[in-house]
C-alpha cells in the first residue's frame, strides 16, 4: 500500500477501507508516514469529509495506537465525561464529587489547556500541592477509596491522537466532524470507562457554532462510543455566554466550590445535574432521571458532594483546608470592576471574546511553553437577559496589575451587546442525544 495512493483516493472522494486507515495511522504513528503526506491527507478528509465506517475505522486505529487503560482493578461501574471545551467550564469540578457522594465512580483523564483558561487539571493546581501526576495504582487506589480520581494522560495513551492533533492545529484541517469525533471518542475509549458522557457545547464560545453541528457531533461520538460497547450519551448545552459567572483557573475553583455549597443554582448546577443523572441511570444508581437528580441534589444539600471534593484533593497531595478556607486559593493583587458605558439589557455576549478577556490577562497559555497566572480571571456581574445602569460593574477583574485591569475591562466591555429590548431566553439544555 502506497499513502500516495491513500491520499489519493481520498482527492478524489473515494472511500477509505478499515484495512487501509490502520495502515495510515500505524505507519504515522511510528514516525514511518512523514508529516507532509499526512497533512495532504487530513486536507483531503477536510474537503471531502469522512463517511460513519471510515470515523468508526479511524477512531479503533487510533484506540490501538498506543495502550489500553484497563479499569478491572476498581470496582464496580466506571464513568468517564468530556467536554468539547467552553469558556468558564469548571463542570467536571462539580460533577465528579456529587456522582461520587451517590455512589457511581468517575475514574477521569484530562488535559491542560491551550486557549483562554487551563483545562481542569490546570484549574486543580489551584490547591495547594495538589497533583495529577498519579501512578496507575494510585489512580485505582483512589477511585476506589475516594470514588473519584482525576490523572492527567500519560504519552503511552493514544499516541496517534497526540501526533495528528498537533498536525492538525497547525495544517487548518481541526474542524472536520470525523476528525473530532475520532480524536474524541479514541481517547476515550483508550481510557477504559463502562459509561462515557460528552458534554457538548454550541454557540458562540464553543466548539460548534450552530445546534446542527452540535447535534451531528453528538450523535456520531453516541453512535461510535455504543458500537464499541459502552453506555455512551451526550448533553447539548449553550455556550452563547460563559458557563456560570467565573473565568480563570482559581476562580473558577472558587464557584464549584460555592456550587458545592449549595450557593449557586444557575446553569453550572443544572448541567452537572443533568450530566450527572444521566450517569447515575447508565449506572444502575437511580430508576429515572427524576431520582437521580433529587439524589444529586442532596448530596449537595447535606454537604456529602463538599466532602468528597476535600477528600478527592487531599488524596492527590493538595491541601484540602483551601475547599473549606477559599482564602487559601491563589488571590490576584488587583481586583477592577469593568464599569458599563451604557444602559440597557444585555442582548447578546461574545462568549469566545471574554474566554481571550482571560488569556489576556495571563489565566491561559498562547503556546504550549506559557506560564499560566491561576489567580487572574474574571467574575462576570451581568448576563445575557440582565439589566445594566449606565456606572453599574459588568464584571469583577482579577488583575496582576493595574495597566492589564484596565485594558481587560475594554476588551471586556465589547464583548457586551446592550439596547434597549429584553432578549428572548433560549433553554440552556438543548438536547440529550443517547443510543438508539
Ligand atoms: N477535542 C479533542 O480532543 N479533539 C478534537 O479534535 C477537538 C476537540
Amino acid at each position: 500500500m502506497l499513502m500516495s495512493e491513500l491520499i489519493a483516493k481520498k482527492r478524489d472522494g473515494g472511500t477509505l477501507s478499515d484495512g487501509e486507515i490502520a495502515f495510515m495511522i500505524d505507519g504515522y504513528t511510528k514516525g514511518e508516514i512523514p508529516d507532509y503526506q499526512m497533512s495532504a491527507m487530513l486536507m483531503a478528509m477536510y474537503f471531502r469529509g469522512l463517511d460513519h465506517d471510515e470515523t468508526v475505522a479511524l477512531t479503533m486505529s487510533m484506540m490501538n495506537s498506543g495502550d489500553l487503560v484497563d479499569l478491572s482493578g476498581i470496582n464496580g461501574v466506571k464513568a468517564d465525561k468530556h467536554s468539547t471545551g467552553g469558556v468558564g467550564d469548571k463542570t467536571s469540578l462539580v460533577l465528579c464529587p456529587m456522582v461520587a457522594a451517590q455512589g457511581v465512580k468517575m475514574a477521569k483523564m484530562s488535559g491542560r489547556g491551550l486557549g483562554h483558561t487551563g483545562g481542569t487539571i490546570d484549574k486543580l493546581e489551584s490547591f495547594p500541592g495538589f497533583s495529577c501526576a498519579l501512578s496507575k495504582e494510585r489512580f485505582f487506589e483512589n477511585v476506589n477509596r475516594v470514588g473519584f480520581a482525576i490523572a492527567s494522560q500519560t504519552a503511552d495513551i493514544d499516541p496517534a491522537d497526540k501526533k495528528l492533533y498537533a498536525l492538525r492545529d497547525v495544517t487548518g484541517t481541526v474542524a472536520v466532524r470525523g476528525l473530532i469525533v475520532s480524536s474524541i471518542m479514541s481517547k476515550k475509549l483508550a481510557a477504559g470507562a463502562d459509561i462515557i458522557v460528552l458534554d457538548v457545547k454550541t454557540g458562540s464560545g464553543g466548539f460548534m457554532k450552530t445546534l446542527d453541528d452540535a447535534r451531528a457531533l453528538a450523535r456520531e461520538m453516541v453512535d461510535v462510543g455504543t458500537a464499541a460497547g459502552r453506555r455512551t450519551a451526550a448533553v447539548i448545552s449553550d455556550m452563547d455566554e460563559p458557563l456560570g459567572h467565573a473565568v480563570g483557573n482559581a476562580l473558577e475553583v472558587r464557584e464549584a466550590i460555592d456550587t458545592l455549597r449549595g450557593e449557586h443554582a444557575g446553569n453550572l448546577l443544572e448541567l452537572c445535574l443533568t450530566i450527572g443523572s444521566e450517569i447515575l441511570v447508565a449506572g444502575g444508581a437511580a430508576k429515572d432521571a427524576d431520582e437521580a437528580r433529587a439524589r444529586l441534589q442532596r448530596s449537595i444539600d447535606d454537604g456529602s458532594a463538599l466532602e468528597k471534593l476535600a477528600e478527592f484533593v487531599e488524596a492527590q497531595g493538595g491541601d484540602k483546608r483551601a475547599v473549606y478556607d477559599t482564602s487559601l486559593l491563589p488571590e490576584a493583587p488587583v481586583q477592577y470592576e469593568a464599569i458599563s458605558e451604557c444602559e440597557g439589557y444585555v442582548q447578546r455576549m461574545d462568549a469566545e471574546g471574554v474566554g481571550l478577556v482571560s488569556l489576556h490577562l495571563g489565566g491561559g497559555r498562547a503556546t504550549k511553553e506559557s506560564v499560566i497566572d491561576l489567580s487572574v480571571g474574571l467574575v462576570l456581574k451581568k448576563k445575557t437577559g440582565d439589566f445594566v445602569k449606565t456606572g453599574e460593574s459588568l464584571a469583577t477583574i482579577h488583575a496582576a496589575d493595574m495597566e492589564s485591569a484596565r485594558q481587560a475591562a475594554d476588551l471586556l466591555r465589547k464583548c457586551y451587546v446592550i439596547g434597549a429590548d429584553k432578549p428572548e431566553s433560549n433553554p440552556f439544555i438543548k438536547e440529550i442525544i443517547r443510543a438508539e
